[in-house]
């Protein structure tokens, strides 16, 4: 909670607005906000962390994100804020192996939600989550949770929201005022920093759906959408465990017109496997992309790589192929009946909960957005679906898993007397 005097402070250099303020000055110790794109959410979390260095003696606070760049993100803006609260102080600042600033009786640190298991034991006088519906909710609950539990610490969770997960379930409880918790919705237009005309450019180009959810921050569910968000929200987990010898599968598809080279590493089989790389090249010339891509193919030598060899997708394969690589290169030319059975292929590994990841919010959003619009499957317009594309073509080369038959022959029976010497 920050006082009316802190933000009269803060007001020389940044003021809330309207909704931003309710959020700041609400006393709950649970608080829920799920806004629309843009609404302000990080900016306002960071004014709450600066709050707790001017009205506490001491706090320990930890920044949780999906990823470390999204929690460095918020530390860098909390760290804007000591230095012009206190340009003179001499805060101890560390960047790595993860964000980190001390000075006084604070302490501020910045995770990402992967590393959940190296956070447990600790304690945090405050814990804040940005885009706490992309994290897996065993990270909330069994890790950042009991962190709070010795220090009457305070949680405050933000995000746009992604179906009816955990998120959503965090957000009734605060509807219904359980538990003292305090939740808020708000759609972007509430902020008088988001324009008129970018949201109006943004509803041309997203499915109804999506603006809905991204800017309109609705809670919508997910039925008839081709991934359902509590499935794939039940695949996230903070930290993978991979065999050593687990086969990799891995899976391109080459950026065509606007999209990004996305590419994804599948280790295991059908029966269960961990998605170990998940990145997209960006606005990166073809040479560059394919250096890249052979680097990393060439960290998995026997890895089997699948391609879209359709369109441009081919020439650069050839390419990837001429490279010298010890993986196995194939091209798969995407035909509507070929696309929808590697759709249904990684539909199928969710819904059997063979496929565990660790949070990756733009495939996070990617599968929230995906449709099937009668024969046609894609991305709802304004979203990507390279990063699906990629990982279905993974999930559709996965190996099978090897099960040793042991063949026992006939049913054996003991004479009486043999049996009763036995026992
Ligand atoms: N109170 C404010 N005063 C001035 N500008 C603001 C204020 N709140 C937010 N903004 C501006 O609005 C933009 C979006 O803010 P911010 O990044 O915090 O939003 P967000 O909800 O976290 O967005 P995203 O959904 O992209 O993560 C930024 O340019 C930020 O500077
Ligand atoms: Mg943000």
């Amino acid at each position: 909670m920050v006082v009316k005097i802190t933000l009269e402070r803060m007001a020389l250099r940044w003021k809330p607005h309207a909704g931003q303020e309710e959020f700041l000055v609400h006393p709950a110790s649970i608080k829920i906000l799920a806004c629309g794109r843009r609404w302000g959410k990080t900016e306002a979390t960071a004014a709450l962390c600066a709050s707790a260095w001017i009205e506490r003696e001491s706090s320990r606070q930890l920044l949780l994100a999906p990823t470390l760049d999204q929690a460095r993100l918020l530390f860098e803006r909390v760290m804007d804020w000591l230095r012009w609260l206190w340009p003179e102080a001499k805060i101890v600042e560390r960047r790595s192996p993860y964000p980190h600033a001390r000075w006084q009786g604070h302490t501020l640190l910045a995770r990402s939600g992967h590393v959940g298991r190296a956070l447990r034991g600790q304690e945090a006088t405050d814990i804040l989550i940005d885009e706490a519906a992309f994290l897996p909710e065993s990270v909330i609950t069994e890790i950042a949770m009991p962190m709070l539990a010795t220090t009457q610490g305070k949680l405050v969770m933000l995000s746009t929201p992604a179906g009816m997960n955990h998120f959503w379930r965090f957000y009734q409880m605060g509807q219904r005022g359980e538990h003292g918790i305090w939740s808020r919705s708000a759609p972007s237009w509430e902020s008088p920093y988001v324009r008129d005309s970018v949201l109006s450019v943004q509803k041309q180009l997203m499915s109804d759906r999506a603006y809905r959810v991204e800017y309109g921050a609705e809670f919508l569910e997910s039925s008839g959408r081709v991934f359902r968000s509590e499935l794939v929200h039940s695949s996230l987990v903070p930290q993978l465990e991979i065999c050593e010898n687990s086969p990799i599968t891995i899976g391109i598809d080459f950026a065509r017109y606007s999209d990004y080279t996305a590419v994804t590493i599948l280790a295991g089989d059908r029966d269960r496997c961990s998605l170990i790389h998940c990145e997209q090249l960006q606005h990166l010339p073809w040479l560059e992309q394919l250096r890249k891509l052979s680097d990393l193919i060439r960290k998995y030598p026997g890895a089997r790589v699948w391609c879209d060899a359709t369109g441009v997708g081919d020439p650069v394969l050839e390419m990837l192929q001429s490279q010298g690589l010890s993986a196995h290169l194939e091209g798969c030319v995407f035909t509507p009946s070929f696309k929808q059975s590697m759709i249904s292929s990684l539909v199928w590994l969710f819904e059997r909960g063979a496929l565990r990841m660790t949070a990756h919010p733009p495939l996070l959003r990617e599968l929230e957005h995906f449709e099937a619009d009668g024969r046609r499957l894609g991305a709802a317009s304004g979203f990507h679906d390279d990063l699906v594309i990629a990982l279905a073509l993974a999930a559709h080369h996965l190996p099978q898993s090897y099960r040793p038959v042991i063949h026992l022959g006939e049913n054996r029976t003991f004479s009486k007397s043999i049996a009763q010497g036995v026992a």
